[in-house]
């Protein structure tokens, strides 16, 4: 039985992820949370899903180790490529994952038309051709791929006139199409809210999964009896596969983290890795910079 003490993982291929943590936080304040960015691999959009499903077969072992007791695949990418196979590889960790929040979308629109925007393989995923066949029957779906926009995020540049004119050129056609509800089928973009409202009118609603994985999260903890103690003082950390000084700096503006960021090294599975039980069958595996194998 975990220590019901023990951190949330989180992970996604940046800072996306970090519109799903803030929610988990708001809503479960006592939750301790290992927050892990593989800036080293982002974008996952354009990634065939059997690499995508490596890095998040490692960043699970890794978090795991850690002593995650919960990991939240806070990126609808690494879901549709990896939810599937992670269950499978690790029963033990229970998961909560991410899709395209089509279903409330299509439960609300009264123009009949809603839009999705999300990454290529994210609508590739039968994942999503499964949302679609379920949900959207009755309504007529617009998607559109947004290459450059996770970019923007991972940089900072929020509202600089080329972010913008990128959203023009992408959501036009889906404004044209008459949609009132855009769906927001990747973790980066409700750091783009802002930017997208201005563009999209008040006539279109955005829609953001987010406050709903973290009632998931929360319903799963209860349900198995791992919410954290009411005296438990939280306590978070970030770790990357890119630069920590950049991850911290994105943390602090899009979410108020002020808590360390620590460096993480991916290796290539070698020889002696394969003979390690924590890599085995990994082709990739993820440790923290200083603690290197005996
Ligand atoms: N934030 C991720 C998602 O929700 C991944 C974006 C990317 O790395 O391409 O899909």
């Amino acid at each position: 039985m975990p220590n019901p003490n023990a951190p949330l993982g989180v992970f996604d291929s940046g800072v996306g992820g970090l519109s799903v943590w803030r929610e988990i936080v708001r809503r479960l304040p006592h939750e301790s949370t290992l927050y892990f960015a593989d800036q080293a691999h982002v974008p996952y959009g354009p990634r065939p899903p059997a690499e995508v499903n490596d890095y998040a077969k490692g960043i699970t072992r890794f978090l795991s180790d850690q002593g995650a007791k919960l990991i939240v695949v806070a990126c609808n990418t690494a879901s549709g490529a990896a939810l599937h196979t992670l269950r499978a590889t690790f029963p033990n960790i229970p998961f909560v994952g991410m899709e395209p929040a089509v279903k409330p979308a299509a439960e609300r629109t009264r123009s009949g038309v809603i839009g999705v925007i999300a990454t290529p393989a994210t609508f590739q995923a039968a994942l999503f051709q499964r949302l679609v066949e379920r949900f959207a029957s009755q309504v007529r779906l617009e998607t559109q791929i947004c290459p450059g926009l996770v970019h923007a995020v991972e940089t900072g540049a929020l509202d600089t006139p080329e972010t913008e004119a990128l959203l023009r050129r992408y959501l036009t056609p889906l404004l044209e199409a008459g949609i009132d509800h855009l769906v927001l089928g990747c973790t980066h973009y409700p750091f783009l809210s802002n930017a997208i409202a201005q563009i999209a009118g008040p006539g279109v609603t955005l829609v953001d999964p987010a406050p709903a994985v973290a009632r998931q999260v929360e319903r799963v903890l209860t349900q198995r009896g791992l919410q954290a103690e009411e005296n438990h003082t939280p306590r978070h950390i970030f770790y990357t596969s890119g630069d920590p000084a950049t991850l911290a700096n994105m943390a602090r503006a899009l979410v108020g983290y002020k808590g360390p960021t620590r460096p993480v090294a991916w290796e290539r599975g070698t020889t002696e890795d394969s003979t390690r039980e924590t890599t085995e069958g990994f082709p990739y595996s993820a440790s923290k910079y200083g603690r290197r194998r005996a």
